[in-house]
């Protein structure tokens, strides 16, 4: 069972790395996941090994309290905190391809808007498409920003970091994110939908 706080571990997947092919190969899952998201675990929890206080916090409640913590090591817990945030948002958004159509209408209004923000965003960064008490809105995140407590959930994110697709897609983000959304998993974002609390509030 995968621990939410120190020492952060990778979580599980729910699918095999080889079965998002033909939209996402396998060499690129088995690196994103056990290389760019593993990564940001192993410096996470270097950092707060020296940092007795944060040992109790999950990675949004590092995030959320970074303030309390030494100036020099801010930049790093808000870098790798955050990557573990979205990694994880966006690893259990996506689904082995089944065929099926199973589409959310109040999401897939927007899928214009989320993929033309995924294409040009500038960098390195995430799109997310997220839930307030009233609306459904697009947002975009630079590097490893994340959503701050403003009591809004992510219902849907894609990682447009380079390593996220370059070695298949080259540099054609826009064939990314147009496949991106055959391997969605709609039963996760359902569920973020009709969830209580905020990703923040959660436990
Ligand atoms: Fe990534």
């Amino acid at each position: 069972m995968k621990k939410n706080i120190y020492p952060f571990e990778k979580m599980e997947l729910g699918y095999n790395l080889n079965e998002m092919t033909p939209y996402i190969e396998k060499e690129i899952m088995d690196l994103h996941y056990n290389k760019h998201y593993n990564g940001y675990i192993v410096a996470l929890n270097a950092i707060v090994e020296k940092l007795s206080k944060a040992q109790s916090m999950t990675a949004t409640e590092l995030i959320e309290n970074v303030e309390s913590f030494p100036k020099n090591s801010q930049k790093d817990i808000l870098f790798n905190a955050g990557g573990i945030v979205n990694h994880e948002l966006f690893l259990s958004n996506i689904a082995p391809p089944n065929g099926k159509v199973s589409e959310n209408a109040e999401v897939m209004k927007l899928r214009d808007e989320f993929s033309a923000c995924a294409k040009k965003l500038q960098g390195s960064g995430w799109v997310a498409i997220v839930s307030y008490a009233t609306e459904l809105r697009v947002i975009s995140f630079a590097n490893h920003e994340t959503l701050p407590c403003d009591c809004g959930k992510v219902v849907l994110m894609i990682d447009v970091w380079e390593h996220a697709y370059y070695l298949q897609y080259k540099n054609d983000r826009a064939k990314f994110v147009d496949e991106f959304f055959s391997i969605i998993n709609w039963e996760e974002v359902n569920k973020r939908i009709d969830a209580k609390n905020c990703n923040c509030c959660k436990s």
